[in-house]
């Protein structure tokens, strides 16, 4: 008879060794790579316009200066559109470099993190991405990349398949140590609006779980962020960032998706915030 004392118990170790494995074994040639990030590659490069859109908007409605004079509208939209001096951008979970290209090809600084040599190296490999500096992490940190040296952090189509809350903090904790004062995290991941915890099928887990012992990821073993949990979110952004946002995008109902990793219907969270309450300054200081 098998017993639960039969299983050696995983680690966090041991599930991010299983995430390079998985990345690495399967990405062997760019073509791979690519179907790695989205099934449907040059659709998901279209949707990087929207993506940039509404992250760089983002960013600045933080970081812009106020209007001297409070009458000055035009003045605000003004303000509201620079970038500040020295802008450099690291993209979390990067892959082939699907979010950097646009920004390296408009001339922003931005360097990228993955947990796969494999992934990394056809990002490397990109003459767009020459200037780009690239780490590799252990899966629950960004490596080498230097502390304090960057103003926004972003993550898109990851970290939905990091399916350990411990993980995810770890991550949350090394992002705020890239950053410099009033720098901004950008975090994208999936919203499953009509499910609770209870109720995310394996092998998918809800964000409380620590599945160490998943056997798959990127969409094989995804985190389901539901409605009850929430609060937990709340909770673990904002033990290291303040002016918090979350930001819901639930795709019209019969939406098709293509894929039967997604049947259930769900949507995009986006969570961000600032390294420090720069925005709640402005009303409290004012
Ligand atoms: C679906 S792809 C998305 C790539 C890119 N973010 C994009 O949107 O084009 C997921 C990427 O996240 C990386 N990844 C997954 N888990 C990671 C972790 N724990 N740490 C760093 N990278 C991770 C994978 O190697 C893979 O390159």
């Amino acid at each position: 008879m098998s017993t639960t004392m039969d299983v050696p118990t995983r680690t966090q170790a041991d599930y991010s060794q299983m995430q390079r494995a998985f990345y690495n074994e399967r990405a062997q040639t760019l073509d791979d790579a690519k179907e790695l990030v989205h099934l449907d590659f040059e659709r998901a490069q279209r949707q990087a316009a929207a993506t940039h859109a509404q992250m760089l908007l983002d960013f600045v409605q933080r970081t812009h200066p106020l209007a001297r004079s409070t009458h000055d509208v035009p003045a605000l939209f003004q303000s509201a559109t620079a970038m500040p001096e020295g802008f450099r951008a690291l993209d979390f979970g990067c892959g082939v470099g699907r979010l950097m290209e646009p920004l390296a090809q408009a001339g922003i600084a931005v360097d990228g993190v993955d947990i796969s040599e494999r992934m990394l190296g056809f990002a490397q490999a990109n003459p767009a991405l020459k200037t780009s500096r690239f780490y590799l992490g252990s899966g629950a940190d960004c490596g080498e990349a230097p502390g304090e040296a960057y103003d926004l952090i972003y993550s898109h189509l990851c970290i939905q398949h990091i399916c350990s809350r411990t993980v995810r903090q770890n991550l949350l904790r090394s992002f705020r140590a890239l950053l410099r004062p009033g720098g901004v995290v950008f975090i994208q991941f999936h919203y499953y609006p009509e499910h609770m915890a209870g109720t995310v099928p394996l092998p998918h887990v809800p964000w409380s779980a620590d599945h160490f012992s998943a056997e798959g990821t990127n969409s094989e073993a995804d985190v389901w962020a539901t409605p009850d949990e929430l609060p937990l979110i709340y909770e673990d952004f904002s033990r290291h960032f303040d002016d918090l946002r979350l930001q819901f995008l639930t795709f019209p109902k019969g939406t098709v998706l293509f894929t039967d990793a997604y049947r259930a219907w769900f949507g995009h969270l986006v969570v961000s915030g600032s390294v420090g309450p720069r925005l709640a300054k402005r009303f409290y200081q004012s």
